[in-house]
């Protein structure tokens, strides 16, 4: 099947029970045996739920996976990738990764006896350096936040090969509309369902889905064992989002591709973040992994001032000024005070992460609304 297919029927049966065409929610928490451990093929909710179930095989067809797993958030299946390891064990990541990661990683689990190294992975031989035998995962995010950078998946997934290390991608602000990390060497993908897939702003939740059934089944032991689950109301929530994912997609790209354009030749507006710009630095990297660049951009202030920033943000009428991406909303954010605002000042600074630097979540409104929202919030300044 074609992926626009796909997100409509991959991995879907009619409800067996009635015929519904929509898994219902199954709002159980158990399920009735005729004899001790004769049962339907449900048990007990945490360890499945048809509807979650129906979710899980929706996200392994999308991704290109054998197994897909839903979790009550994008950092719960995070947390159950790390469970993976033992103590000493050592993850490779990127140094421009998502806050939330950052914290899971570095204030849960250092303390665990698990190493990480964060480092510039858009030089991919810089990763080189840091593998030893105790290297059991490298950590991607790409494209990544709020700079857009763009990582060579296959090439980290080359550098891995006849080792013993886990490739992570996490695919959530591409989603597989834009790239199939598993396809690209990737072992497991990782997904805030929260953002694209849920598409409007209404649900918590996150994803695994892996290739190979051995890891797939560590990982259902750790997800059954921890419990960290997506409830079925989510569950049924981000399968309706993932049936709209290519449209929604589709506009997500043209009104980030439009906006970008109109940003780079806007007399106050310095710098623009987006890989479809043929200066991006990793433009190159981005025509051969993605098949289009997506909603998210960010950009900067001429002077660099942090009140001009904010004087945009408040005057935006249209796009909202608010944490998370991903929805059919255009969303504004400000990394310097909101994702990266417990960094240092010189930390972020390093990482492109300026006083005057705005993210944007392009939605699906109309691109003409969007630009004339950006033009008149930028005469402010
Ligand atoms: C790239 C990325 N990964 C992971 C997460 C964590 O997901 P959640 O907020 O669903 O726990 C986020 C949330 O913003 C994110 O942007």
């Amino acid at each position: 099947m074609d992926f626009n297919t796909k997100v409509i029927h991959g991995g879907q049966t009619h409800d067996p029970s009635t015929g519904a065409i929509m898994t219902p929610i199954y709002q159980t928490s158990t399920f009735a045996q005729t004899s001790p451990g004769v049962d339907k093929g449900y048990e007990y909710a945490r360890t499945a739920n048809p509807t979650r179930t129906a979710l899980e095989n929706a996200l392994a067809s999308i991704e290109n996976g054998t197994n897909g797993l839903a979790f009550a958030s994008g950092v719960a299946a995070i947390d159950a990738v790390v469970k993976l390891l033992n103590p000493g064990d050592e993850i490779i990541s990127t140094n421009d990764l998502y806050g939330g990661t950052f914290r899971l990683f570095t204030k849960i689990f250092q303390k665990y006896g698990i190493k990480f190294y964060f480092i510039g992975m858009t030089n991919t031989s810089q990763i080189e350096k840091y593998i030893n035998k105790n290297t059991k995962m490298i950590w991607v995010e790409t494209p990544t936040n709020p700079m857009l950078s763009i990582i060579d998946i296959k090439k980290i997934s080359k550098l891995k090969n006849g080792k013993n290390i886990l490739l992570v991608v996490d695919n959530t602000f591409a989603t597989p509309y834009l790239q199939k990390p598993l396809d690209l060497g990737a072992d497991i993908v990782m997904h805030s369902a929260t953002k694209y897939l849920g598409g409007h702003s209404d649900l918590v939740a996150g994803a695994l889905i892996v290739k190979d059934r051995s890891l797939a089944k560590e990982l259902y032991f750790i997800q059954n064992s921890t419990g960290a689950i997506c409830g079925p109301m989510d569950s049924f929530l981000a399968l309706r989002g993932i049936k709209t994912l290519h449209l929604r997609m589709q506009r997500h790209c043209e009104n980030g591709r439009g906006i970008a354009i109109f940003l780079v030749s806007h007399p106050k507006v310095d710098k623009v973040y987006w890989p479809g710009l043929q200066d991006h630095p990793n433009h190159d990297i981005a025509i051969k992994q993605m098949n289009d660049f997506g909603g998210m951009l960010s950009f900067t202030i001429k002077g660099n001032k942090y009140k001009d920033a904010i004087l945009v943000l408040e005057n935006l009428k249209i796009f909202t000024l608010a944490e998370s991406l991903g929805g059919v909303e255009s969303l504004s954010g400000h990394p310097a005070s909101m994702s990266h605002g417990s960094i240092p000042k010189k930390e972020r600074e390093k990482v492109g992460v300026i006083d005057s630097l705005i993210r944007l979540s392009v939605g699906v409104e109309s691109e003409k609304d969007l630009i004339n929202d950006l033009k008149q919030a930028l005469e402010f300044v």
